[in-house]
């Protein structure tokens, strides 16, 4: 009892002279450092707030970003920020890193708006900007003024796709980019076939933007992602922006073309820039089919030896009217009845393309080799361009007919999806099976 007491006696000491030392110290300190040069401050702990959505608006500009990319092409300008800018409102904006935890100095930047907007307000946007010596850059943000704002709540980005020493093996061969989805789209089934096929094209991965979908469809993505073969990214533009249903402003009006499809399709490219040596830019109804290779990588082994230094591939879109059936209706089955949407397999009936009006082309490219893209074009390259001809590739896009009026006989018979049934029918049923939309034999 009196050995506890005096133990606590000498610890209470120690700790009020303790505690005076610190206090004596700390009065001590700032007194004599006011004849002294006035010491750097400490750059700001960084960083603080992490934005993990898709689309960030920039504290005190009208402009988005969506995701920031190391990309050692340009010289000097090691970082590319895609946003979606406001075109009646861009200022000079400043980079500013997190490095190793710490803020830096800002560098500024170079805005290159895409020369694709169609009218409308808002255009994809690269801000590109140099890293500062000596920074191990993680995170990215702009800011109006080229100077640390230390006291605000700043949106960071992460920094992806850091360079790697050494070349390392791709983790993919193709990568499809589907650059949105919207409204109530449920076509399950056409959806369904068409990731299947690719899957046996040679396809690794698929990666769509969903603004919205249907139910069904939905739980089939769910069921694609947990499995590995899909990213879904979410892409709520509705939340921020007035999107557009069409592609020219002054027919449509709204803020921003389709849903900043330009914009979700750059982001593809980059994001599969380090993983992926091919990326298929094409929409969720089109199939870009090799007509006289069995997969997409003996196509593009072919081609490339054909086409060296080439990395840009444009490939023919063909229509299939959904309109007109295949008459024995062979594909016709019975498990798929209650499966909404088109079923591929149906529709053998091609139009051949109007070559004296302008029609469209979706690509192959090697990521590595654009820096920007549009729908049917790049916008900015390096390497050559090439149109495969047709017989070579083409795709195939089951829809609304573009020219209505052909009959029958004006139409080619393309059976070439046909050519993979025996794999792609189980396959389908498979994945509708898992997600609970397969009609089975039960009496229901
Ligand atoms: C972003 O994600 C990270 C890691 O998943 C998490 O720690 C952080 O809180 C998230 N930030 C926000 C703003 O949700
Ligand atoms: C920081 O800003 C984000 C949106 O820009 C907001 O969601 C978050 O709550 C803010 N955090 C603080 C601490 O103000
Ligand atoms: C990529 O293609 C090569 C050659 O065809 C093949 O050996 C390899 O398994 C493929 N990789 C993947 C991830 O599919
Ligand atoms: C697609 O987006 C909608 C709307 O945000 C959401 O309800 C749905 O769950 C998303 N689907 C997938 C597969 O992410």
């Amino acid at each position: 009892m009196e050995k506890a007491k005096d133990f606590k006696g000498k610890f209470l000491l120690l700790f009020v002279a303790t505690f005076v030392f610190i206090f004596i110290l700390s009065w001590k300190t700032p007194r004599r450092d006011r004849s002294a040069p006035k010491p750097l401050r400490a750059p700001p702990a960084c960083p603080l707030w992490v934005s993990n959505d898709t689309i960030t608006p920039l504290r005190n500009t009208k402009h988005f970003l969506v995701s920031a990319y190391m990309d050692q092409r340009v010289e000097g300008l090691d970082i590319r920020i895609i946003g979606l800018f406001r075109r009646d409102s861009v200022q000079p904006l400043h980079c500013l890193f997190c490095c190793g935890g710490h803020s830096s100095t800002t560098t500024p930047t170079t805005i290159l708006q895409h020369s694709d907007n169609f009218g409308f307000p808002f255009v994809t946007t690269d801000a590109m900007c140099g890293i500062p010596k000596n920074c191990h850059a993680t995170h990215v943000t702009l800011l109006t003024q080229p100077h640390t704002e230390r006291t605000s709540n700043l949106s960071w980005l992460p920094i992806r796709n850091h360079k790697t020493n050494g070349k390392k093996e791709m983790k993919f061969n193709f990568t499809v980019c589907i650059s949105n989805l919207f409204g109530d789209y449920n076509n399950v089934l056409q959806v369904a076939q068409t990731l299947e096929m690719y899957r046996l094209l040679g396809v690794n991965r698929v990666v769509i933007y969903n603004t919205s979908c249907g139910p069904e469809l939905s739980r089939l993505l769910d069921s694609y992602s947990q499995e590995g073969f899909l990213e879904v990214v979410s892409w709520p533009i509705d939340k921020h922006l007035n999107p557009s249903h069409g592609w020219l402003f002054s027919l449509v009006g709204g803020d921003v073309h389709y849903f900043g499809q330009l914009t979700t399709l750059n982001e593809c490219i980059y994001r599969s820039m380090e993983r992926s040596r091919y990326v298929l830019l094409n929409d969720i109804d089109e199939i870009i089919m090799p007509y006289q290779h069995d997969n997409l990588m003996s196509l593009m082994n072919t081609l490339q030896q054909q086409q060296p230094n080439t990395g840009v591939f444009f490939i023919e879109n063909h229509i299939f009217p959904k309109k007109h059936f295949e008459p024995s209706g062979r594909f016709h089955l019975p498990q798929w009845n209650k499966v909404p949407g088109i079923n591929i397999l149906e529709h053998i009936y091609r139009e051949n393309p109007d070559r004296n009006v302008y029609h469209p082309y979706k690509m192959i490219i090697q990521p590595r080799m654009v820096e920007q893209t549009s729908v049917h074009e790049v916008l900015k390259n390096f390497g050559q361009r090439y149109k495969v001809p047709p017989d070579v590739c083409r795709i195939i896009h089951v829809r609304v007919g573009l020219q209505g009026s052909l009959t029958l006989e004006q139409l080619h018979v393309d059976k070439r999806l046909w050519d993979f049934q025996e794999k792609l029918i189980p396959n389908v049923d498979k994945v509708l099976q898992r997600v609970g939309l397969l009609h089975s034999d039960r009496r229901s």
